[in-house]
């Protein structure tokens, strides 16, 4: 091919132009033949690529927010005060960056309980679903290191109380609180530590992890529920290019729209600078996504026979995590086609216990 007179070959000659040089056959034969199922569910497959989304605007405002931000404990308030009132824009990134990291942890769970019920982790995607929880797990990391970030008084005492709760983890609590903190208080040190966490480990491994996840899911492509498997009806597919993309990007649109509108109109709170000499405000909270852990912390009672409540409440919460990390193991009659009720029913115990434990502590902090 004459690879030297590209604008020969009209409207497609970059394209030719890459072809002369790289062997684009492979990815252009995936394209072809890749289809994504069609059924009364299909409408939770959007969530995967709504999260995608959100994570890459979380990148793209995060680097945006560095080139001002500074992560010490007499300077980070300022600084974020700066971005906010000088900074041209800097109030919408700032604010986008807030909203979107609330927007995508909302939506890994629709995601993720979506996949749960529709039984998605089962043979051959346990390391679809293996890899899922973990991404939820370094999303709800990057939560929790970023709320300190700006170091104000609501940040501070959150991270304190939230640190404190980490002292109780069997065995390795007191380690673990001394390794997140940097020593034994909440300082400018765990500010540095956090920053560290939040813009250099956690996106290392989060990118590392997500190209794991999107590889198994082109590989494997989408799974059908058991429920749709099982009926008489049947079996449509839509092709991904066009068809699929398109309607993908019609979900980003919309939650670009969502996104864009609680920016503009509902801003981020700053608050008031970190004061670490000043006593626990009355009422301190976690961000919305670790209220069902917090409530569930509180509604223990402080002794179960003779055994502190708190332990008990934090290794079952562990103990809970790790079977749900591990369900496609357990959940061996998924895998074999039968039905799981039991699986079924844990998944909605599951919800109930996420969902019903944050609405009681939203409505504790909202009388
Ligand atoms: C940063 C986080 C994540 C991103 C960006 C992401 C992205 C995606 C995308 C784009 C898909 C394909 C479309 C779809 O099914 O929606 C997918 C599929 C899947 N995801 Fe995720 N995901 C994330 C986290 C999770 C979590 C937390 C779980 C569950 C614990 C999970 C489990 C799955 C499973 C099982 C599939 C395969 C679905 C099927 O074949 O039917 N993912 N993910």
């Amino acid at each position: 091919m004459d690879a030297g007179n590209p604008k020969q070959r009209g409207g497609n000659w970059l394209l030719n132009w890459v072809e002369a040089r790289v062997d684009l056959s492979a990815i252009r034969h995936f394209i072809a033949k890749k289809t994504v199922p069609m059924h009364r569910h299909s409408i939770w497959y959007y969530f995967g690529g709504m999260a995608l989304f959100l994570f890459c605007v979380q990148v793209a405002t995060g680097i945006l927010l560095l080139l001002y931000y500074r992560p010490t404990a007499e300077a980070a308030f300022e600084s974020v005060q700066f971005i906010v009132a000088e900074v041209e824009f800097g109030w919408l990134i700032r604010n986008v960056h807030s909203w979107a990291a609330n927007l995508m942890i909302a939506v890994l769970f629709v995601h993720m309980f979506s996949a749960f019920m529709m039984k998605a982790y089962r043979q051959p995607r346990e390391l679809t679903w293996v890899s899922g929880v973990l991404l939820l797990g370094l999303s709800l990391g990057f939560g929790f290191s970023g709320y300190l970030l700006p170091w104000n008084e609501l940040a501070f005492f959150a991270t304190k109380v939230g640190t404190e709760i980490v002292n109780d983890v069997p065995v390795i609590g007191h380690w673990l609180l001394l390794y997140l903190r940097g020593g034994e208080e909440v300082t400018g040190a765990t500010l540095t530590r956090f920053f560290g966490f939040h813009v250099a480990v956690l996106p290392m491994v989060t990118t590392a992890l997500l190209a794991l996840h999107l590889l198994l899911v082109q590989s494997q492509g989408m799974s059908r529920p058991p429920s749709v498997e099982a009926s008489e009806e049947p079996k449509r597919d839509m092709p991904f290019v066009p068809q699929f993309a398109l309607r993908d990007l019609l979900g980003w649109l919309v939650i670009l729209g969502v996104l864009v509108s609680l920016a503009a109109f509902f801003p981020w709170e700053l608050g008031t600078k970190a004061d670490p000499f000043a006593p626990t405000p009355a009422g301190i909270q976690p961000e919305w996504y670790f209220l069902f852990a917090f409530e569930f912390l509180k509604l223990v009672p402080a002794e179960v026979f003779s055994i502190e409540g708190e332990f008990l409440a934090i290794a079952f919460l562990g103990l809970a995590g790790l079977v749900w990390l591990l369900v496609p193991f357990l959940d061996r009659r998924s895998s074999r086609g039968l039905p799981s009720p039991l699986f079924t029913w844990f998944g909605v115990l599951a919800m109930i216990f996420v969902f019903g434990l944050t609405l009681v502590g939203w409505l504790h902090a909202n009388p």
